[in-house]
C-alpha cells in the first residue's frame, strides 16, 4: 500500500477552512461579502451569543437558482472567475470559491435563496454533506445561517473567546466593510438587539457619522489627492484631537478593506511635527490604484495584498496626508468653524542662501525684525487672508496676536507660531543648506559638560547648517563665532546650552529622523518666548512667515498655534442669536 494517499474534499475543505475561518468574525465577513458580490443593496446581520450559536446573512441580491445553490458548496466553485487570466484585477470580493464549503464543512450551514421573487429553494448541510433540499417561497436574495460554528473541530472551538470579544470583532469587521460600501444598507443585531443600523448614504463622512456620531465625523479632515495612478480619499484626524478619542484605523485598497502596516506608516509619517511623537490619529483611507498594480490573492481570507509598487504608492499616501494637514483649516476653534489660511496652500519654506549680515552682539535688541527673510507679500485687491495684505495685528499679554477674520477672532500664539516657523526654516536648512548666521564680534565662549559634549560631536555638522560657527571642540571649551539669528533678542548660549542638554541621550522619540528632533529642539529654544513684546513689525513678519509654512496650525509639539474664537460662538454667549 502507497504511503501518499489523496485527501477527501470534507478534508481539503476543513484544512481550508482553518485558513479561512478563524473566529466567527471570519465567517460574517466571508458572508456579507458574498451578499455584496451578489449586487445586495441591504444587508441583515443576525448574530447570536457571539456567533457561537448562529450568524445569519440575509440579502436582496442576485440570489441562486437550484442547481448554483449545490455548486456553490462545492470546494471552488465560484461564479466570479473562470480561468487564472481572470485573477488580475479581480474586483469581486470573493473569488476563490472555498468560503461556503469551508464553513459548510464545520458548522450547520442553511441557504435559502431565490433568483426571482417566489421560487426558492433551501438547502440544509451539516458538516459539509447536504441533507436536505427543498422549495422555499423567498423573495430574490440569499439568507446564509450558520449555526454551532466548529461543533465539529473541539480544537478550534476552545480557541474561541468570550460571546463578548468574538461580537466584537464581529462588529468591527462589519464597520469596515460598511465603510467600504456607504451606499448600501446594513442592518446588526445581536441577541434580538439591534446593534448598527445604517441607512445607504452618500459618502464616507455621513457612514462614520452614522456609526459614530456626526459630531466625531464632522471633525475630521477630509483627504483627497491623486499622484500618478494612485488616488488617495478619505478622511484623518486632526492633529489637535489626536490623543482625545480612541484611536480608529481603516485602510481599504481598491475598495477592500485590508490591513496594511506600511499605508499606515506613510500616513503617520505624514502627521511628523504636528503631533507629539507616540500619539498616533485615527485614520480612514482609501487608496485606488489600477487592478494590474495590486495582487489580492495573496491571504486566503484577502486580509492582506501586494502592490507592485509599494514605494510609489506609500509616497502617494503620505503626501495626501500632508496635504490635507497643510491646506485646511487643521486649526483648533472655539464655537465650530475653524480657522484656515487658505483653501488649498501647499508652500514650503524658502530658505535663503547666506547673506552678508549686521555685526551685532546676541541677545541685545538689534531692533530688527523678526525675520530678515519673511519679506511682506505686495498687497493685492480683493485681498485673501492668505496671499493678501495683512490684518491689524493686537498683541495681548505679551503672548497672542488677535486679528479680526470674516468669521471669527483668530488669536495667534507667538512662540509656537515662531517654533513652526523656525522649525521648517531649519529642516530645509539641514536638508539643502545654511540658514544666515550672525557672525559674533565677540565670541561667546561655553564650558560643557562630557555629555553635552558628546551631543555637541554627534551634532556639530549639522549644528553648523543652522548657522551654529563652533571651533575648539574636543575639550570642555569651545568658542561659538557665529550664530543664527531669528530674532533681535535672541539668546545664542543659552539656545545652544539648552539645545546640547536636550540632545544628550538617545531622547529621539517615535517616528521623528534625526533632523526633525534636531530642528525641532533647537526652534523650541530659538523660538521667541512668550511674555515678549513685539514691535508692530515684528507682528507683521511673524504672521507673513506663519502663513507661509506649510502647517501652519500647529507647532512642533502638536499644540494648536491658531485659534479662531467664532463670532456664531460670541453671538450666541451675548444672546444674540
Ligand atoms: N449571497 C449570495 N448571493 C448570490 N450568490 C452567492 C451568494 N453567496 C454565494 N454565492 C455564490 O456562491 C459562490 C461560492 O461562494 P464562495 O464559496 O464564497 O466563493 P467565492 O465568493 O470565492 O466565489 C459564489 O461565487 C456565488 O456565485
Ligand atoms: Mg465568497
Amino acid at each position: 500500500m502507497p504511503l501518499i494517499s489523496v485527501l477527501s474534499a470534507e478534508v481539503a475543505d476543513q484544512i481550508a477552512a482553518g485558513e479561512v475561518v478563524e473566529r466567527p468574525a471570519s465567517v460574517v465577513k466571508e458572508l456579507v461579502e458574498n451578499a455584496l458580490d451578489g449586487g445586495a443593496s441591504t444587508i441583515d446581520i443576525t448574530i447570536e451569543e457571539g456567533g457561537h450559536r448562529l450568524i445569519r446573512v440575509s440579502d436582496d441580491g442576485c440570489g441562486m437558482d437550484r442547481e448554483d445553490a449545490s455548486l456553490a458548496l462545492v470546494r471552488h466553485g465560484t461564479s466570479k472567475i473562470r480561468t487564472a487570466a481572470d485573477l488580475v484585477g479581480v474586483a469581486t470580493y470573493g473569488f476563490r470559491g472555498e468560503a461556503l464549503p469551508a464553513i459548510a464543512s464545520i458548522s450547520q450551514l442553511e441557504i435559502e435563496t431565490s433568483p426571482a421573487d417566489g421560487a426558492g429553494v433551501s438547502l440544509t448541510v451539516s458538516s459539509g454533506s447536504a441533507t436536505a433540499t427543498r422549495d422555499a417561497a423567498r423573495r430574490r436574495g440569499t439568507t446564509v445561517s450558520v449555526a454551532r460554528l466548529f461543533h465539529n473541530v473541539p480544537a478550534r472551538r476552545k480557541f474561541l473567546r468570550s460571546a463578548r470579544s468574538e461580537w466584537r470583532a464581529i462588529t468591527e469587521s462589519v464597520v469596515a466593510i460598511a465603510l467600504t460600501r456607504p451606499d448600501v444598507r446594513f442592518n446588526l443585531s445581536h441577541d434580538g438587539r439591534p446593534a448598527l443600523t445604517l441607512p445607504p448614504v452618500s459618502g464616507l463622512r455621513s457612514r462614520l457619522g452614522g456609526i459614530w456620531g456626526g459630531k466625531y465625523a464632522g471633525a475630521l479632515l477630509d483627504v483627497e489627492d491623486v499622484s500618478g495612478p494612485v488616488h488617495v480619499s478619505g478622511l484623518v484626524e486632526r492633529p489637535a484631537d489626536v490623543g482625545t478619542a480612541t484611536r480608529r484605523v481603516f485602510i481599504a485598497v481598491n475598495g477592500r478593506a485590508v490591513r496594511d502596516t506600511g499605508i499606515v506608516r506613510a500616513a503617520e509619517a505624514a502627521y511628523r511635527s504636528t503631533i507629539s511623537a507616540g500619539l498616533r490619529p485615527s485614520l480612514f483611507l482609501a487608496v485606488t490604484l489600477p487592478g494590474e498594480a495590486v495582487d489580492v490573492n495573496v491571504h486566503p481570507a484577502k486580509a492582506e495584498v501586494r502592490f507592485r509598487d509599494r514605494w510609489q504608492l506609500e509616497r502617494a499616501v503620505e503626501s495626501a496626508v500632508r496635504r490635507a494637514l497643510g491646506t485646511f483649516d487643521a486649526g483648533a476653534a472655539v464655537g465650530g468653524h475653524h480657522f484656515a489660511f487658505a483653501p488649498s496652500f501647499v508652500g514650503s519654506p524658502v530658505v535663503t542662501a547666506e547673506r552678508e549680515q549686521e555685526v551685532l552682539r546676541p541677545g541685545g535688541n538689534g531692533g530688527g525684525a523678526l525675520f530678515d527673510d519673511a519679506s511682506e507679500p505686495e498687497p493685492s485687491a480683493p485681498s485673501s487672508i492668505a496671499t493678501g495684505e495683512i490684518p491689524p495685528l493686537i498683541q495681548f499679554r505679551r503672548t497672542y496676536l488677535a486679528f479680526e477674520h470674516d468669521e471669527g477672532l483668530v488669536l495667534i500664539d507667538q512662540h509656537s507660531a515662531h517654533e513652526r516657523i523656525l522649525y521648517e526654516q531649519f529642516m530645509t536648512a539641514l536638508e539643502t543648506g545654511g540658514v544666515p548666521a550672525q557672525r559674533l564680534l565677540l565670541p561667546i565662549t561655553l564650558h560643557l559638560g562630557p555629555a553635552e559634549g558628546d551631543a555637541l560631536e554627534a551634532n556639530r555638522e549639522y549644528l553648523e547648517r543652522l548657522g551654529f560657527e563652533i571651533e575648539g571642540f574636543g575639550g570642555h571649551t569651545l568658542i561659538v563665532s557665529s550664530v543664527p539669528m531669528p530674532h533681535p533678542r535672541f539668546d545664542a548660549e543659552r539656545c545652544l546650552r539648552e539645545s546640547l542638554d536636550a540632545l544628550t541621550g538617545d531622547r529621539v522619540a517615535g517616528t521623528a529622523t534625526h533632523h526633525e528632533h534636531l530642528a525641532a529642539t533647537v526652534a523650541c529654544k530659538a523660538a521667541i518666548k512668550a511674555g515678549e513684546l513685539l514691535s508692530d513689525r515684528e507682528m507683521r513678519s511673524l504672521f507673513a512667515a506663519l502663513r507661509d509654512t506649510r502647517l501652519p496650525a500647529h507647532d512642533v509639539h502638536g499644540r494648536s498655534t491658531i485659534v479662531q474664537l467664532t463670532w456664531d460662538e460670541l453671538d450666541r454667549r451675548f444672546g444674540r442669536r
